[in-house]
Formats: structure tokens, C-alpha cells, sequence
């Protein structure tokens, strides 16, 4: 760290990146357009299950503009990638497009229509004429179940959580469900893509995960990674539907070899909700059970959650249960069972969200049988270390975090009483939940370069998807080297940059900084050698003399600018690359958190609200005070979306999504935000990595949703065992 920029980390530096968002600057994936752009539009299946018998494309091809019409029949051949997470090549659909004449899913790409311009492409799209021999589709979970059953997922277990059930004093046995959730980010999903005339594939991709698709397309086209350049340097958002390669981008970057032009596709709002994953639907059935002390004695989730025809994705519903409660004898299983919807995939906080759904509904449901007040509950029965790994926690303020968030919320206000806190019209609710996600960091790569002009420069091949990555990146590079932010560059999202990681799981911020940083001492280390040698400013001294303060060395009194090193020494820049591993094993490495949630319920006219939500929050060392609240307000947000509206209805009849646009996929709006409060504990973990930093992006959803349905139970009485809780399920 440089002698005066200590408080650089954890300031409430703005987005660096905001200035060119706001003025049109930032170009997203579609937004790369060249004059000789060929326009894909999909056609898209209208059944659920079955094959396409014909295909009629010959009114289509006589529309205006169209250039080719791709199906089946008539697409380049491609490779199937392994999808290895540990090899860094993973797609969520492994089927290759158009791959056959099968229909997995209503809105599966089955042609897909070039023309010279969007429009024109999308009106041949609507002359594409199909038929289909139809099957009967398997519609739901319940239906995947009854034809199909399960196949394992994984799981953990340890004692013999049964017997212990059988012989405790208090027991519970209660089911939950979830819906099917679609993440729609503001920004279309959205592939451009050209080749040139050597054969190397540049694509522009709205990714949360350049090197994943480099590599996965690598494999796809089989051609040396090293050709193939994946852009994806501003992005409208993910929520973890843009972390691997979907099918259109596949598409747009195989019809632009075949054409031989760049070809721009933009999936459809509508399709968003069938061939970019989704959240899938869950079953969680919980057993939970505790001795005459209020000390939980035997723990079983298990879930079972949709999946595709074409691929198993498991939603990890239990992968908290393991852990965050003190429990000897305890079971989580997973697993899933298929149905005719495309594949799903991770959806902020995967597994964690709806786990959390049910589990902390039914801790909730658990301390009321139990006659013990729902945060005691938690606080007697919080894990003191990780028994499904039996390892300590590297850093776990859960306790000092339900404390603080119980007394800013005031908690001990609460008439435990179903109902009794009235208001005017409105009954008010109380409810809490933990929050819990996972810490990860993956290896990474990074460069840093000390410029000639008194700038620095900083890249790596992670992204910014909107939460603030740039600007965290910048923090790091001014806290080593004490340049100011404002005269630092830093370059994302471009697959040709040094490896880092996906922006999901909440791992870029704890991967990318130790990189960031290292590199910025490395590119120190050769200017230092610039200053001390035959030419050097301070030619006198070595290198271990020198110190670094706001840009520039100091030894002995006098202090010389980078710049003034530089030219010196008649360098252009100092560079430093680092490479950092994975964290290591010694320690399980978790957020924690509490939410406390009041809810209002007018039972004269069946209303009901989300009116205040204290969350405190335990992610380690904050970097970024601005960039952290607004993760942890956005996870609210959603969490009020999942807890009370979200949900994507299927039509049983041809298993297609009825509320699939921004008018009928209900979010909440800005009159069903509550009053938001975040507490940022901000305990630098110091064991996961230098700066203590442990991701923010997901835990925020995580129990927000129970403690929604906990404080309704509070104002109702009503136990809402199925998201969303909607108004019919409390009349
Ligand atoms: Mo997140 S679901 O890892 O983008």
C-alpha cells in the first residue's frame, strides 16, 4: 500500500464507467454494428416436445433482404465442447444448435433467417413455415416427477438424521415450493460476430465470461483458442443468464463463417424466457427437529428442481443447510427431474436462494413450535465452525450481525402475537432470516503498466456487468501505486486480456484485486529498477530504499514523479504482470448476514407490502462503500420480487412461458420498495485474500425471501409455503 492512500479502499469512489454510460459511450454487445452487418432472427418452436417435420422456407427466402435461412438441414457442422467447469470451457446447453430435428422446449431455435437488415430478417422469419409432429409434454415438476422421477444431484450427510428425528421432543415435516424464475436483465441478450480472412473469429457477446466462451467456442469451431477474441467490455446486466455460451451465439458466430460477413442477432424478450436459462423450479421438503432446549437435533432438506431433456443443471438448495447451522445429525439431497423447458442455469445466489427460502421459513416455523423466539432460535443454534467440512470459519460475524440488525430494526418491539400489532387499517409483520453465501476465488491473471504520461493502466480479461468492477480495479491500482483514480485506465471484458474470472458466484471482486494489486507492485518493482539504474533518477540507491507515495518514488528527501522515472530512464512505461492461485483449503469461507423484515397487511382490502427491510451484512472488507449498499439494496429489491411477484407461469397445453415479457413478468416497481436499510460489518477477512474481501453480489437475495413470508406469517397467520406470495394465497 502506498504511504498516503490508505483510505482509498472501502471510499465510495463513483463508477468510473458511469460518465461514458450515461452519454451513449458504452458499447453493448448489439451496439457493434459495421456496414456490411448480415441480421439474424430466429424462428422459434411453438410446441413443447416432438420434431419438426417440414420446413417451408422458400415464401421466406423471396422476402426482401433475405440473404440465407438456417435449419437442420442446412447448418455448418460444428464440435460439441466437453462443458468442463475445471476445464473453463462450461455451456449450460450442450446441444449443439440445430443440431437435429428434435424439440426439447417451446422456443427452441429451429431456423434461423439472415437478411441486410433486422427488420427484414424478422419479417422472412414470420414466413418460415413449420409443422411438427407433436408429444405430449412433460409440463412441471410434479408431472416430471409422476413420468419420469429423479436423477441425484449430490448431496452431503453425516450422524443419522432419522433416528434422531424419531426420538426428538419437537418435531417439523414441511414442503416447499418455488417457481420458475427468468432473470431478464435490461439488456437483450445479444451476439455480433465476424470472421477474417486468416479465419479468426471475433465476437462480441453480452457474457459475463469472455475466457469461458473464448474456450468453449474454441472447442465448438475447434480452432486454437489464441483466434478467437471475445468482447464483452459494458454489459446490461446477467444475473448469472449471460455466465456461459447459449445457443444464438453459437448460431450468429457459425452463419457469420458461413456467409463470410459479420452477422449481428439479438435474442427476443420473449425467448429470453426459454433459451438463456432460468431459474427452475424447486421442491424442498425440510425436517427439521430439536430437543426440550430449543437445540436442533436432526436436519433433512431435500430438493428436487427442473431440469432439461438436453442437460442436468442442479439448483444446490441445501448447499447452505450444511453449514450454517449447528446440527450432528443432518441429510441435504439434491436432485432433479426433467422437463420440456430449456436448460436452466444459476439465477443470482444458485441454490442458495430458494434453498434459503425454505430453510429459514422453516427454522422460522421450527423456533415458533418450539416456543422459542425466532432470533434466539438462530442465535442458540448458529454453527460455531463448518461441521460438513469440519474446518473453522475463516471469518464469521453472523452473531454481531442478527444483533445489530435486530436492534436498528427493533426487533424488541415485536408482539410475538399472530396479528396484534395493528396500525390504522394495516396489521404489521415481523420476520427475519440469515443470509449465507459461499466465498470463492479462482486463479487469475493480470497487467499493469506505469505510463510515460503519469497514467496507469490496468487490464484483465474479468468484466464489469454493472456492479462496479472497473472502478474496484482502479481502487486497487491507486492503493498500490497512489496514482489518483482519475488518471487511471482500466480495460475489461476482451478475452485477449490476461485470464480472470466470470463475473458471477460473487468471486470477481476477492479474484481480481489480489491479481490487480500484485501486478501494480510487480510494474513498481521494474520502475524502481529504471530508477536505480545506470540512467536512473536515483541511481545512487537500490531499489529496497525507495518508497512510493502519490505517483511518484521518494528516497533520501527527494521524490521523483513515475513520469520523471520514466523519462529518465527513457522508458515508455514499467509493467508488471501477476498470476494469483485459488484460495486455499484451510479455512470454509462464507458471508453471513440477517434480514429483518416488516410487512404491512390490510385485510380490508387485501393489500399487502413490503415496508422496511434492515439488512447487516458480513462480506469481509468493503472496497467500495457506494458500489457494496447498491449490491445489497439491488439483492433486496429482487428478493421482494422473488418473495411476492416473480414467478414464470407455463401453459400446461404446449409448455409455453404466458408471462413472457416486462408487462407480465411482475417486478416490483419503485411504490413496492421498502425503506431500505444495509449495515456493511466490513471485518477484512485476511485468510481468503490480502485485502479481505469476500464478493457482495448475491448474498442479499439469500433469506430475503423467508423473512418476507416469516413476517406474513407474523401479520397473518398464514404459513405461505410457495412463492410468490401472492394476494390469493392470504384470502
Ligand atoms: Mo451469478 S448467478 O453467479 O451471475
Amino acid at each position: 500500500m502506498s504511504d498516503t492512500q490508505q483510505n482509498i479502499i472501502g471510499a465510495g469512489v463513483p463508477r468510473i464507467d458511469g460518465p461514458d454510460k450515461l452519454a451513449g459511450r458504452a458499447n453493448y454487445a448489439a451496439d457493434n454494428l459495421s456496414p456490411d452487418m448480415a441480421y439474424g432472427y430466429g424462428v422459434f418452436s411453438t410446441i413443447a416436445k416432438g420434431k419438426v417435420t417440414r420446413l417451408d422456407v422458400d415464401e421466406a427466402k423471396r422476402m426482401p433482404g433475405v440473404i440465407d435461412i438456417f435449419h437442420h438441414d442446412h447448418f455448418p457442422s460444428l464440435y460439441r465442447t466437453p462443458s468442463s467447469f475445471v476445464q473453463g470451457n462450461k455451456v449450460e446447453e450442450t446441444r449443439l444448435p440445430f443440431e437435429d430435428e428434435r424439440v426439447y422446449y417451446e422456443g427452441q431455435f429451429v431456423a434461423l433467417v439472415v437478411a441486410d437488415s433486422f427488420e427484414n430478417a424478422r419479417a422472412a422469419a414470420r414466413h418460415v413455415k413449420v409443422e411438427y409432429a407433436s408429444e405430449s409434454a412433460v409440463a412441471n415438476l410434479a408431472q416430471g416427477l409422476e413420468d419420469n422421477g429423479t436423477q441425484a444431484g449430490g448431496g452431503h450427510s453425516r450422524g443419522d438424521a432419522a433416528s434422531a428425528f424419531d426420538s426428538a421432543d419437537t418435531t417439523i415435516d414441511v414442503t416447499y415450493h418455488t417457481p420458475v424464475e427468468t432473470h431478464n436483465p435490461m439488456e437483450m441478450h445479444a451476439s455480433v460476430a465476424y470472421w477474417d480472412a486468416q479465419g479468426n473469429l471475433t465476437i462480441y457477446d453480452a457474457s459475463q465470461g469472455v475466457v469461458v466462451e473464448r474456450n468453449a467456442l474454441s472447442k465448438i469451431f475447434a480452432i486454437a483458442p489464441e483466434r478467437i477474441t471475445v468482447h464483452a467490455p459494458y454489459i446490461g446486466s446477467g444475473f448469472g443468464s449471460k455466465l456461459w455460451t447459449w445457443p444464438h451465439a453459437i448460431a450468429t458466430a457459425a452463419v457469420s463463417r458461413e456467409l463470410g460477413r459479420p452477422v449481428q442477432l439479438v435474442v427476443p424478450r420473449q425467448q429470453m424466457f426459454t433459451t438463456t436459462g432460468h431459474r427452475p423450479e424447486t421442491r424442498q421438503r425440510m425436517r427439521l427437529a430439536t430437543d426440550g432446549n430449543g437445540k436442533l437435533v436432526s436436519l433433512r432438506h431435500e430438493a428436487i428442481n427442473t431440469t432439461s431433456f438436453t442437460d442436468q443443471y442442479v439448483e444446490t438448495c441445501g448447499s447452505v443447510t450444511k453449514s450454517l447451522y449447528s446440527c450432528p445429525d443432518l441429510t441435504v439431497s439434491h436432485a432433479t427431474t426433467q422437463v420440456n423447458r430449456g436448460t436452466p442455469t444459476s439465477m443470482r445466489a444458485p441454490g442458495a436462494a430458494p434453498g434459503l427460502f425454505a430453510l429459514e421459513s422453516a427454522i422460522d416455523e421450527m423456533a415458533l413450535a418450539a416456543g422459542v423466539d425466532p432470533v434466539q432460535f438462530r442465535l442458540d443454534n448458529y454453527a460455531e465452525r463448518d461441521e460438513s467440512q469440519d474446518l473453522d470459519f475463516s471469518s464469521n460475524h453472523i452473531v454481531e450481525a442478527t444483533k445489530q440488525a435486530a436492534e436498528r430494526f427493533g426487533w424488541h418491539e415485536r408482539n410475538p402475537q399472530i396479528g396484534s400489532m395493528r396500525e390504522g387499517r394495516e396489521i404489521v409483520g415481523y420476520g427475519m432470516a440469515a443470509c449465507n453465501w459461499e466465498a470463492l476465488k479462482r486463479p487469475c491473471d493480470a497487467r499493469v503498466s506505469l505510463r510515460a504520461d503519469g497514467t496507469a493502466f490496468a487490464s484483465c480479461a474479468t468484466q464489469d456487468i454493472g456492479t462496479g468492477t472497473y472502478t474496484i480495479v482502479a481502487q486497487a491500482v491507486s492503493d498500490v501505486t497512489g496514482i489518483p483514480i482519475d488518471r487511471i485506465t482500466v480495460k475489461l471484458g476482451d478475452s485477449s486480456y490476461p485470464d480472470g474470472p466470470i463475473s458471477g458466484g460473487s468471486w470477481a471482486t476477492a479474484t481480481t484485486l489480489p491479481a490487480i494489486a500484485g501486478a501494480a507492485r510487480n510494474a513498481l518493482d521494474e520502475l524502481k529498477r529504471y530508477a536505480t539504474g545506470s540512467n536512473g533518477i536515483f541511481a545512487e540507491a537500490s531499489a529496497d530504499d525507495l518508497s512510493v507515495a502519490d505517483g511518484a518514488l521518494r528516497y533520501d528527501g527527494k521524490q521523483a514523479s513515475f513520469a520523471e522515472v520514466l523519462d529518465a530512464a527513457r522508458y515508455g512505461s514499467a509493467d508488471g504482470e501477476a498470476h494469483t492461485e485459488a484460495a486455499d483449503s484451510k479455512y470454509s469461507y462464507r458471508s453471513f448476514g440477517a434480514h429483518f423484515v416488516e410487512v404491512r397487511w390490510d385485510p380490508g382490502i387485501s393489500h399487502l407490502r413490503v415496508s422496511r427491510v434492515v439488512s447487516a451484512i458480513d462480506v469481509g472488507k468493503v472496497i467500495n462503500e457506494t458500489t457494496a449498499r447498491n449490491q445489497v439494496e439491488g439483492a433486496v429489491v429482487m428478493g421482494v420480487g422473488m418473495g411476492l411477484f416473480e414467478a414464470t407461469e407455463y401453459d400446461e397445453r404446449n409448455g409455453r412461458p404466458v408471462n413472457n415479457d416486462y408487462a407480465e413478468y411482475v417486478v416490483p416497481v419503485h411504490a413496492d420498495q421498502p425503506e431500505i436499510d444495509v449495515i456493511l460489518l466490513d471485518y477484512p477477512d485476511l485468510a481468503f485474500n490480502e485485502y479481505g474481501a469476500r464478493g457482495i453480489g448475491e448474498i442479499g437475495i439469500t433469506g430475503l425471501a423467508a423473512a418476507i413470508g416469516n413476517a406474513v406469517h407474523h401479520a397473518t397467520g398464514k404459513r405461505i409455503r410457495e412463492l410468490p406470495i401472492t394476494l390469493d394465497k392470504l384470502m
